[in-house]
Formats: C-alpha cells, sequence, structure tokens
C-alpha cells in the first residue's frame, strides 16, 4: 500500500545551489526561495551555515536567511554542522535545523573533517541546545549505499548513524544516496535494516539521480511506507565533497510520479515548473527534470 500523502522537503536552494561554481547572486536565491514557498511545497530547506572556506555559494546563509525568516505557511531549515552553524542560524531567524552525519568514515573526514563518532559527539551538543530552545532538529545519514571514498556501504552501518540520531531527539531522518549509486536492489535492504531501529513514519529519502535510479527507488520507497521525499526543483544539485555526486531528484519529475498514483503532495505542478524555469535561465542551463522538459513542449 502507498501513503495516501507524501511530504515533499525541497533542497534546491540548499543541495541544488551548494556545488555550483559561480556564485548565485543572494537576491536570486531570496527570489527562489520565496517562488517555492508559493508552490505549496511544506518545507524549503533555505541555506546552510557551514564554513564559506569549505561551501563557497552558501556564504551569503546570514543574508538568504534574514531575507526569508518571515514567509509564512513554509518551514525554512538550515544546515548547522557545529554549534556556532548552530548560533549563526538562531540570530538569522532560522526556526528549523538540520544535522547531518555520514554512515561511511571517508565521506566525513572529506564532508565535515572529523569521525563518525567525533561528528556524533559534536551533534549531540547541537541537539541538546536546540532541544533546550524548541528548535525541531532534522538529521540526516549520507552514503547510505555507497560513498565515493569507501564504496559500498553495509546497511548495519546506516542503521547504526540513523539510530544514534533518533536517540539524539531528531524528529525525522533523511537517508541520502549522497552519490545517486543505489538500485532497488541495494535501496531495499538498507530500508529494511534502518527500519527494524527506527519507526518508518520518522524517515525520509533523498535520492541523487547520479544513474537515474531516484524514481525507482523512491517508488520501493513509499511501498515500504516511507512517505517523506526530499527532491530538488529542475534536479538542481550536488555535493561538494562527493565527486561525481549529479543533481538531487527533481521536484518536478517527483510530483509528476505521485500525481500519477494518485498520491496527495499539496504542491502545484506547474507553478514548480515555472520555479525551475527561472533559476534555470540564472544558471544558464537546462532544467534537469524530465517531466518539466516534456510538459513544457505540450
Ligand atoms: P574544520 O575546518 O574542521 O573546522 O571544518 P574548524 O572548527 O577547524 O574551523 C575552521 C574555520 O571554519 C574557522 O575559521 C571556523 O571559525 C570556521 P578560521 O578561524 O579559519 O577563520 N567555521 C565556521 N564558519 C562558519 N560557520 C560555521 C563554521 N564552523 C567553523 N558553522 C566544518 C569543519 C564542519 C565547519 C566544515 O567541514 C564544513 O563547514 N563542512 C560543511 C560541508 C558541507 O556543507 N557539505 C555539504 C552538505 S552535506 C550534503 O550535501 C549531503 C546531504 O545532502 C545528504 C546526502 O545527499 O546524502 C545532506
Ligand atoms: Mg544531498
Amino acid at each position: 500500500d502507498l501513503p495516501r500523502s507524501v511530504k515533499i522537503v525541497e533542497v534546491g536552494p540548499r543541495d541544488g545551489l551548494q556545488n555550483e561554481k559561480d556564485i548565485v547572486p543572494t537576491p536570486v536565491k531570496i527570489e527562489l526561495i520565496r517562488r517555492l514557498a508559493t508552490s505549496g511545497l511544506p518545507v524549503v530547506e533555505a541555506t546552510s551555515f557551514v564554513s564559506p572556506k569549505w561551501v563557497p555559494q552558501l556564504a551569503d546563509a546570514k543574508d538568504v536567511m534574514e531575507a526569508v525568516r518571515d514567509i509564512e505557511g513554509v518551514c525554512l531549515p538550515v544546515l548547522t554542522p557545529n554549534l556556532k552553524g548552530f548560533e549563526a542560524a538562531l540570530a538569522a531567524g532560522a526556526k528549523e535545523i538540520a544535522v547531518f552525519v555520514s554512515a561511511s568514515e571517508g565521506f566525513s573526514k572529506s564532508n565535515i573533517n572529523c569521525t563518525i563518532k567525533e561528528s556524533l559527539a559534536r551533534y549531540k551538543d547541537v541537539i541538546l541546545t536546540a532541544k533546550d530552545q524548541e528548535i525541531p532538529v532534522r538529521g540526516y545519514v549520507s552514503c547510505v549505499v555507497g560513498c565515493p571514498v569507501d564504496g559500498p556501504v553495509p546497511p548495519s552501518n546506516v542503521a547504526y548513524v540513523a539510530k544514534e540520531l533518533y536517540d539524539m531527539g531528531c524528529y525525522e531522518i533523511s537517508l541520502g544516496d549522497t552519490i545517486g549509486v543505489g538500485t532497488p536492489g541495494t535501496v531495499v535492504p538498507m530500508l529494511e535494516e534502518v527500519m527494524s531501529v527506527i519507526p518508518v513514519e520518522k524517515l525520509a529519502v533523498h535520492f541523487h539521480d547520479t544513474y537515474g535510479q531516484s524514481l525507482s527507488n523512491i517508488l520501493v520507497s513509499l511501498q515500504m511506507g516511507v512517505s517523506v521525499v526530499d527532491s530538488s526543483v529542475a534536479g538542481l544539485g550536488g555535493c561538494p565533497y562527493a565527486k561525481g555526486a549529479s543533481g538531487n531528484v527533481a521536484t518536478e519529475d517527483v510530483v509528476y510520479l505521485l500525481n500519477g498514483l494518485g498520491v496527495n503532495t499539496g504542491v502545484d505542478l506547474s507553478k514548480v515548473m515555472a520555479v525551475g524555469e527561472f533559476i534555470c535561465k540564472h544558471l544558464g542551463r537546462e532544467t534537469g527534470s524530465k517531466a518539466a522538459r516534456a510538459l513544457r513542449k505540450a
């Protein structure tokens, strides 16, 4: 049985833009978030309060957050890798944050410059501080099937870090196939292992479309009871520290799939398509969404 409704978490302004080489002007980012927020999307991840040396594209996190903080009717979480980021995020008006752990040691080192254990200890402080201030925390696990450094990742490693984040108090755990290597053949056993330690209602899936497997992976995840799906308008995206990671699955394609299945999302496909055109025009890029390309020409 498929879920009756699915929550789509739009990650375009964060995951979508973080890997863009040319710096996108701050007003364009703000406009992107504003337009996404009026497309019926319940959650739009706005930016990251990370080191500007590591992710120069998001060095304007404070200005972006301050400009969008008062948009109503949408959650605007931001990534925070440590207490410094958490404090900066709150000062700029963030009302929700996300932390990110890797299921593989190699990627943990290349993405956040520490071991998995060290990152969990660091996040414990962040999550406890957030709890004190009633700030909800989402937890990401990256490299849930494969790592750009270490290769295949055992499902037991994913279940371990996911459970640690869940036990620390994350209200939702997003399972990320950072480099998009998964197929239903690897995603299903990974989900089974994670679902044996965390209730499925608390899980989200986050697929990058490097090998074109995202929609298949989303469908099997839905069939297993997952009802939260991360995606990026126009399929923008990639991780600066995961060589070969291409865009996230396109929001337009996910909405088209869910519309076809009769699963409610509350998202207006034509509005999201218009946002996709807006940002692709700024990036000088063809959309990564097949549905958007087909519907535009129709
Ligand atoms: P580090 O170099 O080990 O940190 O980086 P440090 O504590 O030694 O600090 C070094 C410098 O960074 C210092 O500045 C700090 O003040 C500064 P300096 O004294 O040299 O001038 N700094 C900061 N500045 C601003 N905001 C902060 C902050 N923290 C320290 N929060 C660190 C460690 C974690 C900071 C760094 O590695 C980092 O920022 N990494 C972020 C990487 C990132 O954003 N990756 C992409 C997101 S994850 C992803 O895309 C996967 C996901 O989509 C799911 C999936 O697809 O699987 C979520
Ligand atoms: Mg990602």
